[in-house]
């Protein structure tokens, strides 16, 4: 009998242990930074970001300047690296730059979005407004762009 209720209780944690697993696997939130190409702005304000267009040209000038507070104050390129490749981090590593599709499928809205906001439940910080000015983060975009080129 008792022995029993000892089996009885060791179904009944399983299957708590197992809910509670697949609640973790179906977060939306943890499933939502799986997918590199998935857009990393948050659904209610991603027609602003997408419209919110870099005010700088991409001239030679202004890629040097981006290149600047890449290497530079930004500190973009302790997680980045020279390359672009970026340094392998526990849970979400950076971002490839020098991948053409993620660069197709982003608009330097979003790039500008996460740059503001980071990338919530990853290693990537706010960096405009902390550490980069507004216009910092436009240069910056424009030289993440010649890591490769998009044509
Ligand atoms: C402490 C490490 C770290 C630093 C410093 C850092 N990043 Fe990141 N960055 C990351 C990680 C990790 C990701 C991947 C986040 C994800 O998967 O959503 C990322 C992603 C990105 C992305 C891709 C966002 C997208 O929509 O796909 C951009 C753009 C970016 N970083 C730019 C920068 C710039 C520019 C700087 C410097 C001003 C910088 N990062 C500094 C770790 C860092």
């Amino acid at each position: 009998m008792g022995e029993d209720v000892f089996v009885r209780c060791k179904f009944f944690i399983c299957l708590y242990l197992s809910c509670i697993a697949a609640l973790i696997v179906a977060d939306p939130a943890l499933a939502f930074h799986s997918d590199v190409y998935q857009t990393r702005v948050p659904q209610d304000q991603l027609d602003a970001a997408i419209a919110s267009k870099n005010p700088y040209k991409n001239t030679a000038e202004r890629i040097k300047r981006g290149r600047q507070i890449y290497f530079g104050k930004g500190l973009c390129v302790t997680c980045h690296s020279k390359d672009g490749t970026g340094v392998r981090l526990p849970g979400h590593s950076p971002r490839d730059f020098t991948d053409a599709r993620w660069q197709r499928l982003r608009s330097d809205g979003e790039l500008m979005w996460v740059l503001k906001n980071g990338s919530p439940g990853t290693g990537m910080p706010k960096r405009v407004g902390t550490v980069i000015s507004e216009e910092d983060g436009w240069s910056v975009i424009h030289f993440i762009r010649s890591f490769i080129s998009v044509n």
